[in-house]
């Protein structure tokens, strides 16, 4: 099948590549020269594991290909909307342009009874908007939200825990669900649950998804509020009320918060598009939701003053910088927010980050950064860590407190064993936990 995917970001590139991996004939679309290029050479422009093999393995096969002229999509069957629908400056609501941008580039180039299958994160209401003009040259437009989890984004696609279609009613509906049928045969075949559904419902459910969540990492955060009030351990509790299956031990884990391109700003979206809609009293724990999370990025900078007094010219160590571990994306990153705040209040930050470096600095040129964990670690007052990569959690407190100026310790993940660093000499500081 001819797929064009307009979009080659974290989203669209995997499911350009992930579509050709599958066995169709796909070309990816974006205005970014560079990413264009480096895609072209089977290069990710990003870190996202397992893409650069399905990159160069697709690409071998000579299915997969990437432009930035809009024409190539002529001919494809099912066209993807995967751009990016980021925070509008100064507001909460959803910048909608690059959606508008791609769809007007599409339309010169659909035939009559050509499906295009929107992906971006889009406030509800949108698609019934964009349907018109898809349908005015004979189109059909369907929403196909998408669930994948950076870091996992390729497996995500492959094998979807479930596919939404929103589709219009009448025969334009029947055509867009054989369509989507076909672009996922291979997930259909094995059973993956499939909701048809309509437009608005479909554009509800990305948006629900990311809020509820959203919502179960700051209501973990919260508890962890009040278990710093009261002496109480909030990785316990998150384990003992995990085991209920009802409730799941799975997004329960406190710490500095969420971040990312997604969570934060759809759960802003989704409150502006709420109020617009006069349901936003629904949706207004959102902003505590909100406010939660970004007071944990606070707390860790409370610890570290309580545990380094002033903090200006203390050397702290800030291990991670990106949203989460296998990822280099800084988009909100929790993480690189409690690195600036810190360099901000004075101390002498040495950050580092397995992947997330070379984002960083071109955001925060002002940021000093080390190669190394070895490098970051060297004559540290104070070490924080914020993204729970592999190699951090893995770190031996003996070997750790060898290479620092001060044995403290603060676990912005709740990652490290605080028994083991205790034992080591180690003041040790999570987030939550006694
Ligand atoms: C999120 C959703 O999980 C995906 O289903 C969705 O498709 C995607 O947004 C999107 O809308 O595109 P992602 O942003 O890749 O995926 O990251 P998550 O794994 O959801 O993590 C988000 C943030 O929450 C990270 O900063 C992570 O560190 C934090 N988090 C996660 C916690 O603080 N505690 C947890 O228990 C889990």
């Amino acid at each position: 099948m001819r797929l064009s995917v307009t979009g080659c970001g974290y989203l669209g590139a995997v499911h350009a590549a992930s579509m050709a991996e599958l066995g169709h004939e796909v070309v990816g679309i974006d205005v970014d020269e560079r990413k264009i290029a480096d895609l072209s050479a089977g290069r990710a422009p990003f870190f996202e594991p397992g893409l650069p093999e399905i990159l160069t393995s697709a690409g071998a096969t000579g299915r997969l290909s990437f432009t930035t002229d809009p024409a190539a999509a002529s001919g494809a069957s099912v066209h993807f909307i995967a751009v990016g629908t980021p925070q509008k400056p100064g507001s909460n609501a959803a910048d909608l342009t690059y959606v508008e941008a791609a769809i007007d580039g599409l339309l010169p180039h659909l035939r009559p009874g050509d499906l295009v299958a929107g992906k971006s994160t889009v406030p509800v209401g949108t698609a019934a908007r964009l349907a018109a003009k898809v349908e005015s040259v004979g189109a059909i437009l369907a929403w196909n939200p998408e669930f994948l989890r950076e870091g996992f984004a390729v497996k995500d696609t492959i094998e979807p825990d479930r596919l939404v279609y929103g589709i219009p009613a009448g025969e334009n509906g029947v055509r867009a669900k054989a369509l989507l049928d076909e672009v996922y045969a291979t997930a259909l075949s094995k059973d993956t649950p499939l909701v048809v559904t309509d437009y608005a419902t479909a554009e509800l459910v990305k948006v629900s998804a990311n809020a509820f969540l959203a919502t179960k990492i700051s209501f973990i955060n919260a508890m962890a509020e009040v278990a710093e009030a009261t002496g109480a351990d909030v990785t316990h509790l998150a384990d003992a009320i995990g085991y209920d299956g009802r409730i799941g031990r799975r997004f329960l884990n406190a710490g500095v918060g969420f971040g990312g391109g997604c969570l934060p700003k759809d759960i802003r979206a989704f409150r502006a598009r709420a109020e617009e809609l006069g349901v936003g009293d629904s949706v207004s724990f959102l902003r505590d939701v909100d406010e939660i999370n970004l007071r944990r990025r606070k707390r860790v900078l409370d610890i570290a003053h309580e545990e380094l007094g002033e903090l200006n010219g203390k050397r702290v160590a800030v291990l991670g910088l990106a949203f989460k571990p296998d990822s280099d994306d800084i988009r909100d990153s929790p993480a690189l927010d409690v690195a600036v705040s810190l360099n901000g209040l004075g101390a002498h930050v040495v950050a580092t980050d397995p992947e997330a470096i070379a984002n960083s600095r071109a955001k925060h040129p002002q940021l000093v950064y080390a190669e190394s964990t070895a490098e970051a670690l060297e004559g540290a007052d104070a070490v924080i860590i914020v993204t729970e990569w592999k190699e951090y959690r893995a770190l031996d407190p003996v070997a750790v407190g060898e290479a620092v100026a001060g044995k403290v310790v603060i676990d912005g993940r709740n990652v490290l064993d605080a028994a083991a660093w205790r034992a080591a000499g180690w003041t040790y500081r999570g987030l939550g936990r006694p």
